[in-house]
């Protein structure tokens, strides 16, 4: 079995695993304000790491949970073992398991798959993006009047509320629709297939934006910060559309940007 492999395995399994436990989920912990976990986040990152380490005992993993081991490793696995774990908690069937690898520093293999639709969406570097061994790729609309977008709200830090929404009321008066859907890791792959035409996040971790960052770049798609600069999964916020519609998203997104007290900076 070679990487690609491994990671299919630990995330139909783990994703089958949080199944199970769905409608069923018990004690839920607080890591912070409306930041959850429960005991299958957990068991399903020991899933998922049992079945790397048993395969690769020598490679690094940065998990949500557990945090980092074996950092001198080339080789890094990084996991969310269950994106979307509020859904979750209240039996909202929308979450995912996350698992990428980068190796030498270089993002090789995203892979996020949804157990409630059984879709497995996998990135390889240049070798393009699949939904169930299909190839997929981001949209064709060319505006955003046009477009079908998504965001996701982290709760954690007033300022990002505040700016978050202003740029939801900027993009509900411009879009199609503008959704909230609660997977970011989900969510990246729904841009991949043309499910979605943009989607923008402020706030987020390695491990929810790894996977689905190179399955929209595998399937055609664009991926920076909020105002255009280069992206790297060790930057909180995001910016991930079908390539067509980046520039005018990003026009908008300036329209709302706020300074740390969560004051709008461009007058009116
Ligand atoms: C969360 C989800 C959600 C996003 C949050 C993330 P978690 O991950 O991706 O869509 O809005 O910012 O923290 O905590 O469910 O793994
Ligand atoms: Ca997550
Ligand atoms: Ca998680």
């Amino acid at each position: 079995m070679d990487c690609l492999d491994i990671a299919r395995k630990a995330a139909l399994e783990a994703g089958n695993l949080l199944k199970g436990y769905l409608g069923k989920v018990g004690e839920v912990e607080y890591k912070a304000k409306n930041s959850l976990v429960t005991e299958a986040d957990r068991i399903a990152e020991d899933l998922i790491i049992e079945i790397i380490s048993d395969r690769y005992p020598t490679h690094g993993i940065l998990a949500e949970e557990s945090g980092i081991e074996r950092e001198e490793s080339n080789y890094l696995w990084i996991i969310d073992p269950l994106d979307g774990t509020t859904n979750f908690t209240h039996s909202y069937p929308f979450f995912s398991v996350s698992i990428a690898l980068e190796i030498d520093g270089e993002l090789k293999i995203g892979l996020v798959y949804d157990p409630m639709k059984d879709e497995m969406f996998i990135g390889e570097r240049g070798k393009g993006a699949l939904m169930n061994d299909k190839e997929i790729y981001v949209s064709d609309t060319l505006n955003v009047e046009e477009s079908n977008l998504c965001t996701g709200f982290i709760h954690t830090a007033d300022w990002m509320v505040e700016e978050n929404l202003r740029h939801f009321g900027n993009f509900i008066r411009r879009a199609r629709a503008v959704k909230r859907d609660g997977s970011a890791a989900l969510d990246l792959c729904y841009v991949a297939c043309g499910r979605y035409d943009g989607f923008w996040e402020l706030g987020l971790n390695p491990w929810d934006t790894a996977a689905g960052y190179l399955i929209v770049e595998e399937a055609g798609g664009r991926v920076t910060k909020l105002r255009g600069e280069k992206y790297s999964i060790n930057d909180q916020e995001i910016l991930a559309t079908n390539g067509k519609i980046h520039d005018e998203m990003m026009n908008v997104l300036t329209l709302g940007r706020g300074n740390i007290s969560g004051e709008s900076i461009v007058k009116d």
